[in-house]
């Protein structure tokens, strides 16, 4: 994904400093050319030799430091660069950007450079929250500077509250979303659920399905790659949350049908990628089930609703996409609730063929529009047929 991908690492002197080895080690295992730029604060703290190792590149620190190529280096980083990601970022990089402030090579080079710039402010939460931090954030976003939030949580000055450093995946959503969203979903609202509802037959005990949540949460990602207000409604909680996408948890799909309903008036594309129980125990247990009661037990089952169809009835102007899981006869089957649920457009997948449907990377689908077009696609990774489908609903936006 980042061959051949220049990107130049910004350091800044935070204690979060050292997080920053792991997202250069990464960046080089993804294949992007990695250099590294470390503020003279930085190197007090993690020494620039592990940069330089863990990158392959030189590292400089001093723009006055080693003049041996009569290149002039900032403004040689500056032209090189695909990206610059500032990670951590304190408030000192921020308020010197945001204010034409370039005194030392990283500043310098920021200035001059015209790549994309992404900040990953790292801090403690009282600076962090500082208002003048605040509006120099709001400066660089109005000049088009990107930011990764900070994660909330236990600080290393012993606290607690917004100003962590994020997690690798959070920060490499935003990198590919710099490099490669087109802003195509720029100024939509789009909501998507993911993975399987969880049906409870007594407090310990569920009704669910094999759903991961893989396939919902890959169109989460491209669509907030592609610049959408998304909203994810999921089932699952292993995965973690795509960088910049607003998570509302449900369990069943009673919680499900009121979630999805609750954003839909006001959203512009709906997706119903979650894999929902048909059926629910009629009567829920309030407490553990005793097998030393029961020879055999018979668990009356009564219908869920079906959310999509309700969807379906409801909509207005909102693109409503939804899936088929079938076995057999899948493109017959996916025609009729295409049709049956009013929709815009369906996935169909043969969840019975290796590499697709639940529970796997990959996926295999075919594309049916409501004009009685189609469109079928080899194997994939859920992440490619994410981006796919991202595309298709930007197109029916249009
Ligand atoms: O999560 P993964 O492991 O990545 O797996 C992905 C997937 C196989 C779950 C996904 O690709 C998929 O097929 N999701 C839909 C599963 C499903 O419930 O299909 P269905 O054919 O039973 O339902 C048709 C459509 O109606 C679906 O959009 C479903 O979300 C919706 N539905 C179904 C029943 C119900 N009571 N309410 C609904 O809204």
């Amino acid at each position: 994904m980042l061959e051949n991908r220049h990107i130049v690492v910004g350091i800044c002197g935070g204690i979060a400093a050292f997080k920053a080895a792991g997202l250069v080690s990464q960046l080089r295992q993804r294949g992007a050319d990695v250099h590294c730029i470390m503020t003279e604060h930085a190197a007090k703290l993690v020494t620039p030799i592990t940069f330089g190792e863990l990158s392959g590149n030189d590292v400089t620190v001093d723009m006055f430091a080693n003049i041996n190529k009569w290149d002039v280096e900032h403004i040689a980083l500056a032209k090189l660069a695909d990206l610059f990601v500032v990670a951590p970022a304190t408030a000192d990089i921020i308020g010197k950007v945001a204010n034409g402030i370039a005194d030392d090579m990283l500043s310098t080079t920021i200035m001059a450079t015209k790549a994309k710039v992404l900040f990953v402010p790292s801090m403690n939460t009282n600076m962090y929250e500082n208002p003048i931090v605040q509006e120099n954030i709001e400066r660089l976003k109005k000049f088009g500077y990107e930011f990764v939030e900070p994660e909330s949580g236990h600080l290393a000055c012993n606290t607690t509250g917004k100003g962590r450093f994020p997690k690798l995946e959070t920060i490499f959503d935003a990198i590919e979303k710099c490099l490669y969203g087109k802003g195509l979903l720029k100024g939509k609202k789009i909501i998507i659920s993911a993975g399987g509802t969880q049906e409870n037959i007594d407090p310990v005990r569920y009704i669910s399905n094999r759903s991961s949540g893989r396939m919902g949460y890959a169109i989460a990602r491209a669509a907030a790659m592609e610049d959408a207000d998304v909203t994810l409604v999921s089932c699952t909680t292993a995965l973690p949350v795509p960088a910049g996408v607003n998570i509302i948890y449900v369990h069943d799909a009673r919680e499900l049908d009121k979630a999805m309903n609750s954003c839909f008036d006001t959203c512009d594309a709906a997706v119903m990628a979650a894999a929902v129980s048909d059926y629910r125990p009629k009567v829920q247990a309030t407490q553990k089930i005793k097998k030393e009661a029961h020879d055999s037990l018979t668990i009356e089952l009564t219908q869920n609703p079906d959310i999509l169809f309700g969807l379906g009835q409801k909509k207005k102007n909102q693109f409503l996409v939804g899936f088929a899981a079938e076995t057999n006869d899948v493109i017959e089957h996916g025609k009729e609730k295409l049709k049956r649920k009013n929709l815009d457009m369906l996935v169909a997948n043969d969840v019975a063929m290796p590499g697709a449907g639940f529970n796997v990377p990959t996926n295999i689908a075919s594309l049916l529009y409501k004009d009685g077009t189609m469109e079928q696609y080899p194997k994939m990774t859920k992440e490619e047929l994410g981006h796919i489908i991202v595309e298709k609903i930007a197109e029916g936006l249009r």
